[in-house]
């Protein structure tokens, strides 16, 4: 039996690009979901600050990274819209560059925009670096980051008070 299960939250995980780490993040949290028999239940994904990589999958190095840890990415990469800042509950920028474009586009304070980092306890860093200019073992960094955040993210969406 398919899961089906009725949509209650939505989140949306934004980078520079849409090809790399919000992509990513918008995989971990599917693969999350799907593990605990959530798929379905929560409106997941990934958009970008620029409009760089327009319609493209996510970049080979990042999807091959991923689906060594059973994950498949295969979105589209698209620009984040204002639409997005009213229709998500919550809206997860990877670093404060992306953060601080949020806010922009928000035109001031939003309190559903959050740093993938307020998921995190305080031995990791503060923001997710961009893997796009260096080698494998940033992809890596980059999903390990994310498969220890999105558990708390999805603990928080769930009891109400990441939104
Ligand atoms: P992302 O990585 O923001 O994690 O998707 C990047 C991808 C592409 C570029 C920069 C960052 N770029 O300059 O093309």
């Amino acid at each position: 039996m398919p899961e089906q299960q009725t949509v209650s939250k939505s989140v949306l995980f934004v980078c520079l690009g849409n090809i790399c780490r919000s992509p990513a993040a918008e995989g971990v949290l599917k693969h999350l979901l799907h593990q605990r028999g959530l798929a379905g239940s929560i409106r997941v994904e990934s958009a970008g600050t620029s409009g760089y990589h327009l319609g493209d999958l996510p970049d080979r190095r990042m999807r091959a990274a991923a689906k060594k840890r059973g994950m498949v990415l295969e979105s589209r990469a698209r620009s984040v819209s204002s639409q997005d800042l009213r229709d998500f509950d919550l809206i997860v920028a990877m670093d404060r560059d992306n953060y601080r474009e949020l806010l922009r586009l928000a035109s001031g304070p939003n309190t559903k925009i959050r740093l993938l980092s307020d998921f995190l306890d305080e031995s990791w860093p503060r923001e997710v670096p961009d893997p796009y200019y260096g080698g494998d073992e940033g992809f890596e960094h980059v999903l390990d980051m994310l498969e220890a955040a999105c558990p708390e993210l999805l603990d928080e969406l769930q009891n109400g008070a990441a939104c």
